[in-house]
């Protein structure tokens, strides 16, 4: 039997770990186990434990609980905290998601011990080393042994960097990339073919009246005034251009933004705003019901792009570049950076764009199966 550890502790992290344990108890239970490792990076109720209930996800075996603090002092206490489990456990391979601080200090906590590297959405690049996520990635890739690709580019990008497809198992000085498709996209079908729940956004609108659905939480766009502060002009700009309302679900990181710009002209603006309308964070499943009956999204967060074009709404991406390239390449998503004339301009040009298809960008919906074979084939 495989022995695997997952390193989860962001939000999406979560999210993606629900499609990949389903598909490890559905079709790798006799040659895998899986444990779970949660960080504790996330931890309110709101970021965290309601992903567990609502996606029926186990709970952690370990719990770091290391909560916030600066970027170096979070890895710093992920790293020493998983160390520690690895020793005791000594798995046969560790699996991690995405570009967060726990993804790059489970793998390092990992490759420090010989111990492979699943990384699951290996290739993705915004080529802006401002980016945390950006430096996460990078380093998180060329640490690991199987690089599962949730796209053609992703593959493309690692190539670029020197990756060689090969054949043969992988190991730590050959790791191997494969195209697997993204987990994400598993979920959502998987979700939405299930009944989902009522829309809170029709609490406060008419049942039936449009909206847009908005999310805004990058370090690069909240920790800076001048740059938080015009975006959020720009998304009341839109509200009034648009005659159309703005539904908000708040990451803590951007309500603790607003919290210390409190006497800030724009913030008090926004605050009192009659078109924009602040929320809690939403669980997956009120998500997935605020994204089928909006009308358009604004979002600088990278799942968020592609669960629009999933759900077959145009995206305005607040950022100056995507790690989703494939969706402003097809016109489906447009990226509007942070100055409010052009997020508005964009806006105006994106409520127009109808999405017919859900083309296969993203796999086949069986991302989460594939990663398994692969897993099972370089490790069993
Ligand atoms: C992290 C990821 C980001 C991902 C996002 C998803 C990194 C570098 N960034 O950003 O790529 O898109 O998760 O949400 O890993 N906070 C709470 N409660 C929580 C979690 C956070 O109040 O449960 C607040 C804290 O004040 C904290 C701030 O949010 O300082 C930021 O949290 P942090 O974990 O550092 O990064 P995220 O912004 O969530």
């Amino acid at each position: 039997m495989l022995q695997l550890l997952t390193i989860a502790g962001a939000r999406p992290q979560f999210i993606k770990y629900a499609a990949v344990s389903r598909a490890l108890r559905n079709f790798s239970a006799n040659k895998i186990t899986d444990k779970l490792l949660h960080t504790g990076q996330h931890y309110d109720d709101l970021m965290s434990e309601v992903f567990f209930r609502e996606l029926n996800i186990k709970k952690p075996d370990y719990h770091l609980e290391t909560g916030s603090s600066t970027p170096a002092t979070q890895t710093a206490r992920i790293l020493e905290g998983t160390e520690n489990i690895l020793l005791q456990l000594k798995p046969d391979a560790v699996l991690v998601f995405g570009d967060t601080n726990s993804t790059l200090a489970g793998t390092l906590a990992a490759v420090k011990l010989r111990i492979p590297v699943i990384h699951i959405e290996a290739g993705l690049r915004s080529f802006r080393k401002e980016m945390p996520e950006e430096i996460n990635r990078v380093l998180t890739d060329h640490s690991s042994t199987l690089l599962c690709c949730p796209t053609r580019l992703a593959m493309d990008n690692l190539h670029n960097e020197g990756f060689k497809s090969g054949t043969g198992k992988a190991q730590l000085n050959k790791p191997a990339t494969v195209l697997t498709g993204d987990v994400m996209y598993d979920l959502f079908l998987e979700q939405c073919a299930q009944e989902l729940p009522s829309n809170p956004a029709y609490a406060t609108l008419k049942s039936g009246n449009p909206y847009l659905l908005v999310t805004l939480h990058r370090a690069g766009n909240t920790d800076e005034t001048e740059t938080f502060t015009n975006l959020l002009e720009g998304i009341m700009l839109t509200t009034e251009k648009l005659q159309m309302p703005a539904y908000i679900p708040m990451h803590p990181r951007t309500m603790n933004a607003i919290n210390l710009l409190e006497e800030n002209s724009t913030v008090l603006r926004f605050l009192k705003h009659p078109r924009i309308l602040l929320a809690a964070p939403a669980s997956y499943p009120v998500f997935l019901r605020l994204l089928q009956d909006c009308t358009m999204v604004m979002t600088d967060a990278g799942g968020v792009q592609k669960e629009a074009f999933f759900s077959r709404k145009s995206c305005v991406i607040l950022r100056e570049e995507t790690e989703w390239v494939e969706l402003t390449d097809a016109g489906y998503a447009a990226l509007a950076g942070s100055q409010p004339d052009k997020i508005a301009a964009e806006a105006e040009r994106m409520i127009r764009v109808s999405i017919s298809t859900q083309a296969s960008l993203y796999g086949d919906g069986n991302a989460a199966k594939h990663i398994c074979r692969e897993i099972e084939y370089h490790f069993g």
